[in-house]
């Protein structure tokens, strides 16, 4: 009876037990980015061949299937309706030549075009060809298409299209159809004779995606090229060029199909410490118009965690004319409002330092979207601390009005405010803050290592009255939470 008892009884306790066990929540690791994207395990860095195709956001991006560090190269894959949600793919690009090494031969960056007019004729049905370029390390640079919207890549048989050059290191080719003069552009970087003084940007031509010609070279740019045209003030009729360097710096000009003519200084793209390796979407619809770019942010640092990296939160690129010079403009995409959750709206509230209590303290968690316009009074330096709590302060983001600076994450920007104001939009995501400020004129891009139970903010004026003239603080929801 006893043996006939356990017999009967054991599998269910063991049903019991497993049913009870709790369950461990996906993508949710104490540092995982909640609404950034991030590879499940692994290292990652650049994005990769973004392309936006049959309603779906491609992104590439450089992958290590076999550790946590840098090497052994190859394109992971994540497509996305909507550039929140974002769902895993296989490897698209691995190492030419078989190459198991942990540099050479591996997949490094690149960009993705659509085969519009079948070009290189291995269209199948009525889906386009998706047409990469990228580096094969000590390979030259190469081609890989695809048949299925980028599921599944193979490689041209006819590589590379530009040879490898020992005494160059190029890399990271940028390739677009340029309309006024009918050609493919290829923007490369290179450092031709292996001079440091000499590395910068080649710009090539073709009119059958194979045969590249070299028209000039610029130096004074590193790595990860990017070239768009956009919209001055949103005037349709006033455009200019736009050269982004590997670091997200910029430098507004003209470009005719070969040259590009300089119209102002190189400027700063980001000031914060992690912000690298960006590049734009392609072939996004005339109707939607955008330009839209996301950046690997380098050197973020993930203790403990299965993964190693994350990418900036995709923001839209515009042109301003701010002061009589032209300037680009950075916000995060629309679609951050799709993951809005609780809201918390303050207007019109006038804070005395030392008098008041903290204005904002019912707000607790780790993922926020925030937008404020603050108007500075009598304030001497003001801001918010970010991830507070009993064990640790958190991190500042601290605007300092005689100065005329914001700083965060230890890194600082000059900042007037306009009109006595300080406009600010603010990314929250666990691990990571992105500071737009005054609408998108200066970016600030930080990673830090938060205390993983500190998950207070608090918002502070110093030396004299702040008006919080518009604060909204909304919660964001894990873009992770279904799977
Ligand atoms: C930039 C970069 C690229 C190169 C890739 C290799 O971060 O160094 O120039 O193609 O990373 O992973």
């Amino acid at each position: 009876m006893k043996h006939i008892l356990l017999v009967v009884l054991a599998p269910l306790l063991v049903f019991v037990l497993i049913a009870a066990k709790p369950e461990k929540k996906y993508y949710d690791e104490v540092l995982r980015p909640q609404f950034h994207f991030s590879p499940p395990e692994n290292w990652h860095n650049d994005p990769n061949g973004l392309i936006f195709f049959e309603g779906e956001y491609n992104m590439f991006y450089q992958y290590n299937p076999n550790g946590k560090e840098w090497g052994y190269m190859h394109w992971g894959h994540t497509v996305s309706k909507d550039l929140v949600h974002w769902e895993h793919m296989p490897i698209a690009l691995f190492p030419d030549n078989d190459s198991k090494d942990i540099k050479d031969f591996t997949a490094f960056s690149g960009t993705a075009i659509v085969d519009e007019t079948n070009l290189l004729n291995f269209q199948k049905g009525d889906i386009k060809t998706l047409i990469a370029f990228y580096t094969c390390y000590k390979g030259g640079q190469r081609i890989a298409y695809s048949t299925d919207k980028g599921r599944n890549w193979e490689k041209f048989e006819g590589n590379p299209v530009i040879p490898f050059d020992e005494t160059d290191d190029a890399r990271d080719p940028k390739v677009f159809w340029h309309n006024p003069s009918q050609k493919f552009v290829m923007v490369l970087y290179r450092e031709p004779d292996k001079d440091e003084s000499k590395r910068g940007f080649s710009f090539y031509t073709s009119t059958n995606l194979i045969d590249w010609d070299f028209k000039n070279h610029m130096v004074g740019f590193y790595e990860c090229p990017d070239l768009v045209e956009l919209s001055v003030d949103n005037r349709p009729e006033d455009k200019r060029w736009v050269l982004i360097d590997g670091d997200g710096s910029y430098i507004i000009g003209s470009f005719d199909g070969e040259t590009f003519k300089s119209e102002s200084e190189k400027l700063p793209g980001d000031f914060g410490a992690n912000f690298y390796a960006t590049q734009t979407w392609s072939n996004i619809p005339k109707e939607d118009g955008r330009t839209i770019q996301i950046a690997w942010m380098r050197d973020g640092k993930f203790p403990g965690m299965p993964f190693n990296g994350q990418m900036s939160f995709p923001c839209e690129l515009s042109l301003k004319k701010v002061n009589d010079k032209i300037r680009l403009i950075r916000k995060p995409v629309k679609e951050i409002e799709l993951l809005h959750g609780k809201n918390y709206n303050w207007e019109n509230k006038n804070i005395i330092p030392g008098l008041d209590e903290n204005l904002i303290k019912k707000v607790k968690g780790d993922c926020f979207h925030i937008t404020a316009t603050l108007d500075i009074k009598t304030s001497d330096m003001f801001g918010f601390m970010i991830r507070t709590g009993r064990k640790s302060a958190g991190a500042e983001l601290l605007y300092n009005v005689k100065k005329g600076t914001l700083s965060c994450l230890g890194k600082t920007v000059s900042l007037n405010p306009i009109d006595g104001k300080i406009y600010l939009e603010v990314l929250v995501d666990r691990s990571s803050i992105e500071v737009f400020c005054n609408k998108g004129i200066a970016v600030l891009s930080g990673c830090f290592v938060p205390d993983a139970k500190s998950e207070g903010m608090l918002l502070f004026t110093q030396g004299g009255e702040l008006m919080v003239d518009q604060l909204d603080i909304n919660e964001i929801n894990s873009v992770w939470r279904k799977e």
